[in-house]
């Protein structure tokens, strides 16, 4: 299944469009069946309904695990590398993974845990994050795996939303001279979740934990429990695998949900392909399991095609901006896949971190989550790749399961700050503000797809009707992305960013609605508005204009309160970069934000406002562009 020319992509995207069941049904061939499908795909954007692989049987862990073993057993399948560099990094092969796996999923049944059940993971990048999603799949069960950086709130939020049966944690995580406490914040979280039974605590950081009895376990002692032999769940393709919460322009993360089936062939056929993956080579994502980049691109994808994939605990100027380089030395690193806001970071600290490192393996290097611009595009390409290994500028989202547009690494020509084109299956198009096809080249839209791909979301969690509203009610019999995308005149795409109220702050997705419920809860704050900005590093900033609050004292500790209200409502992820007091928000006599103006002028770009004469008091601009200039 994987494309060796330009050609060869010609051909397959062609026949991917022409007779799209045809296609996927024979790349579908490569995977492991229990049974096999009587139809490949229904669909019906409208519900929406969409189906893929109707009838078939699996279990997703056989295809990532147990179909290596005989031939690759020995070989690595995680290479994990620690926070501190001084430890010794560990390499669990296929055998070793696969019997780690099976003993988890025991520990998971021992502790009540069955198909269907949703199972909360929130751990750090450890070898065991990765078991314990593989052993949610191995016996069914549906992982909602929360990144490290969530508060308490957000975290029982989640779990409530699905109603988790069991948590998994450990008592805390490194991240560079930091440490969490992951077990407290789960123990915040837990006050308000009645349906958490038990709670799987790894030991990692030895710091003290309060452990509960009757609901709290150790991992260490669980899997002295337990044998090795664990058969895996026969799963029927439209099976919930796992369910990512993600944000939106709304107040509330919705839980996207992805399938067993189509998302395994999706993610395992774009991994073969964007990489271009030759056996035997290592390759590391430097993003967390906790997004869907880690998910796809660390553990189902890599695994389900026999790829050895590095696990990183750490961050990459911990501890100092050498340390990617040093891993790709001491690995022998062929693909990087990493994301712009690290690339700009690394970027800042010069050529220094770079002296002596031997990069010579690297032979793909690859981007995801947000534009990258050209400057750190051609860094990437000159310092890191020395010219000669091509850029995969990935593009795709939490709710697509795995990559969309993008360069198919030695196969397909890359451009700077373009995703360029389309992978086989996948049909974009842009259209205009009332959902009308923009044809042609040199045009730019509303990126939309026209049609169904196995790794599609199929629902958001408890509430379908969201999910036909947020992606298929925008424009008729289309799914849209919520990106804003030019197509130049060689037909290639560039995403341009979010058309929606959805930031983007170093690859982290954040609804500006949230950022605002977790300011408007902070004592004594009446309203706010939130935007985003150009940011050096970031890409996007957050910048919140807050109705005048009262203070207990001075504005800068209002404004660190502030801050640090949004923490425990969102997590540090989501803390504004400035926060500016104003007397009141541009509105319309209707009482509408008007973001745009507020959006300009955190830009900088004043001159160009626009038409105020509709806003309720003109006279309020003129005060926040003041405020801003002295700030
Ligand atoms: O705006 C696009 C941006 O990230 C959004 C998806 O975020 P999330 O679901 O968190 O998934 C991130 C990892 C896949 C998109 O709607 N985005 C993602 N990749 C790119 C991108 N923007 C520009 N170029 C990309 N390569």
């Amino acid at each position: 299944m994987q494309i060796t020319s330009f050609k060869q992509y010609e051909e397959d995207y062609k026949k991917s469009v022409e007779n799209p069941e045809q296609f996927w049904g024979e790349v579908a061939q490569n995977f492991q069946w229990r049974k096999p499908w009587y139809k490949v795909l229904s669909w019906d954007f409208k519900e929406p309904n969409i189906k893929w692989f109707e009838g078939a049987k699996l279990n997703i862990t056989e295809n990532c695990l147990d179909r290596h073993l005989a031939t690759d057993g020995d070989k690595p399948a995680i290479i994990w590398e620690p926070n501190n560099p001084e430890e010794e990094s560990v390499t669990l092969t296929y055998k070793m993974l696969h019997e780690s796996v099976c003993r988890f999923a025991n520990v998971l049944k021992r502790n009540g845990a069955k198909k269907g059940d949703r199972i909360c993971i929130y751990m750090p990048m450890v070898p065991e994050l990765a078991i314990a999603v593989l052993a949610c799949a191995r016996i069914g069960a549906v992982h909602s795996v929360i990144f490290g950086g969530f508060s308490a709130k957000s975290i029982a939020d989640r779990i409530n939303d699905s109603q988790c049966k069991l948590v998994i944690t450990a008592d805390g995580a490194y991240r560079g001279n930091k440490q969490i406490p992951l077990k407290d914040v789960i123990d915040d979280a837990l006050i308000g979740c009645p349906t958490v039974e038990k709670c799987i605590v790894l030991t990692h950081v030895r710091t003290p934990v309060s452990m509960l009895k009757g609901r709290d376990v150790w991992w260490e002692d669980e899997v002295k429990h337990v044998n090795h032999i664990c058969e895996a769940e026969e799963m029927d393709a439209e099976d919930m695998l796992f369910i990512l919460y993600t944000s939106g322009s709304t107040g509330k993360p919705k839980g996207v949900v992805h399938t067993c089936g189509g998302y395994m062939v999706y993610a395992g056929y774009t991994f073969t392909n964007v990489f271009n993956y030759k056996p035997g080579e290592v390759y590391f994502c430097t993003a967390d399991i906790g997004w869907i980049t880690g998910h796809s691109y660390i553990v189902y994808g890599p695994l389900s095609q026999g790829a050895t994939s590095v696990l990183f605990e750490g961050i990459p100027t911990y501890p100092n901006p050498s340390r990617f380089w040093d891993i790709i030395e001491k690995h022998k690193v062929n693909t990087l896949y990493t994301a712009p806001t690290a690339i700009r970071s690394l970027m800042s600290f010069g050529e220094e971190p770079l002296n002596g490192k031997d990069l010579s393996s690297i032979r793909v290097l690859g981007s995801v989550g947000e534009p990258i611009n050209e400057e750190a595009w051609h860094w990437f390409d000159e310092k890191i790749g020395h010219g000669k290994a091509p850029i995969v500028d990935t593009w795709w989202q939490t709710e697509t399961g795995g990559i969309m547009i993008s360069p198919i690494a030695t196969v397909t020509p890359t451009k700077p700050s373009f995703a360029t084109l389309p992978l086989p299956g996948i049909q974009p198009i842009l259209v205009d503000e009332n959902g009308n096809e923009i044809e042609g080249n040199s045009v730019s839209g509303n990126l939309c797809l026209k049609f169904p791909w196995p790794g599609m979301l199929r629902t958001t969690y408890g509430d379908h009707e969201r999910c036909r509203q947020t992606y298929f009610a925008t424009y008729e019999n289309l799914y849209f992305t919520g990106d804003g995308c030019l197509r130049d005149e060689d037909g290639y795409y560039r995403i341009t960013g979010r058309v929606d109220d959805v930031l983007n702050v170093s690859g982290h997705r954040i609804g500006t609605a949230e950022v605002e419920n977790a300011i408007n809860m902070h004592a004594g704050v009446i309203e706010s508005a939130v935007v985003g900005y150009p940011h050096d590093v970031k890409g996007q900033g957050i910048y919140a204009f807050v109705i005048n609050p009262e203070m207990h004292g001075e504005a800068e500790l209002t404004k660190k309160d502030i801050l640090q209200t949004v923490t425990r409502v969102i997590g540090a992820i989501a803390k504004p970069d400035k926060i500016l007091f104003v007397s009141g928000l541009p509105k319309t006599r209707s009482g509408k934000i008007m973001r745009r103006i507020l959006r300009k002028i955190a830009e900088g770009e004043t001159a160009n406002l626009g038409d105020t004469s509709t806003l309720l008091d003109p006279a309020v601009v003129d005060e926040i562009i003041e405020a801003v200039k002295k700030q």
